[in-house]
């Protein structure tokens, strides 16, 4: 019997209380070991279609949706909206009629503007699952990243997370504090302060304009890409070559958190600006852990939100 998932979308972390998301994270754990088995697949979503609507460049989510779909038994479509009616001008709400009107049961949004797949959720009957809005949220994202902590780690509860880098363009940042502060972690955030947005306290979060501070006994470390595309050519810090020294995670720099602290990165990795090659491939590194997460995670997803009462897991 499918376990109740009050929600019938996934927007954000922001509106889930603990309870769902450790409904999510377990649901997770029980799909973890379907991608390590020869056979990678359960008839769980037989008969159910997905839609991937991917509007910005993705490798990890797009992927691991699809294969999380795929991994269920669901029919998975992925549209490529550079080759789509999107680039005749169609509107996103004529778009997401027109995919409505073909029944899919989910649609996976990512889209450059925040808060565009709560728009189409207000629009359609299907579910809608938020791939990363804008600078808003991305929930599978900090879902994922949880599930690695925990089983790292044990608990998420009591650790001391410290986000660093480039917090203000990141929605992994954000959905990462919304969803770290439910579980009762120590969330501390380290960047230049024309990379932290204004009034970020509120989440009850640390902030700290140095890294070694930030850094002092932490039990996990996530590094956030430079996000150029989002920098609009503005002056958020001198150079390159001066970020990486003030901010990039190097064996050096990593050396006030706990010695058996975990090293993230949500990808793609700057490698020599926010993390050194030997951290990213180093032994505290978790990285493709995260990867290998994202599947069980968005399998856990689709499955609470689409499957039909009776299907286990
Ligand atoms: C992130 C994203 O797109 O928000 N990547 C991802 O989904 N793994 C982070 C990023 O682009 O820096």
């Amino acid at each position: 019997m499918k376990s109740h998932f009050p929600h019938r979308h996934l927007l954000g972390i922001e509106g889930l209380r603990r309870e769902d998301v450790e409904l999510l994270l377990d649901t997770a754990e029980s799909f973890f070991d379907v991608s390590r088995r020869p056979v990678k697949k359960v008839p769980t979503l037989r008969g159910k279609t997905i839609l991937n609507v991917f509007y910005e460049n993705s490798t990890r989510t797009r992927t691991s949706f699809e294969l999380a779909g795929k991994r269920l038994s669901a029919d998975v479509v992925n549209m490529s909206m550079s080759t789509s009616s999107v680039a005749k001008g169609e509107s996103l709400y004529d778009t997401v009629k027109t995919l409505e009107a073909m029944r899919p049961d989910v649609v996976v949004i990512r889209h450059a503007s925040s808060g565009a797949p709560h728009f189409v959720a207000r629009h359609v009957s299907h579910c809608v699952v938020n791939a990363g809005d804008g600078m808003h949220e991305h929930p599978t994202q900090a879902l994922l990243d949880a599930f690695t902590i925990r089983r790292k780690k044990g608990t998420l509860e009591g650790l001391v997370v410290t986000i660093c880098g480039d917090i203000a363009h990141s929605r992994v940042a954000r959905s990462n504090m919304l969803l770290l502060k439910l579980f009762g972690a120590e969330v501390r955030l380290a960047a230049p302060p024309t990379l932290l947005p204004k009034g970020v306290e509120a989440y009850g979060v640390r902030v700290f304009d140095r890294l070694e501070p930030a850094l002092e006994g932490a039990d996990v470390v996530m590094a956030l890409r430079v996000q150029n595309e989002r920098l609009m050519g503005g002056a958020f810090f001198p150079s390159a070559k001066e970020y990486s020294k003030t901010f990039g995670l190097s064996d050096r720099s990593l050396r006030p958190a706990k010695p058996d602290a975990i090293v993230m990165h949500p990808g793609p990795m700057n490698r020599g600006i926010e993390i050194e090659p030997s951290v990213a491939d180093g032994k505290r590194s978790v990285v493709l852990d995260q990867v290998e997460a994202g599947v069980a995670v968005r399998m856990a997803v689709l499955y609470l939100l689409s499957a039909d009462e009776a299907e286990a897991p």
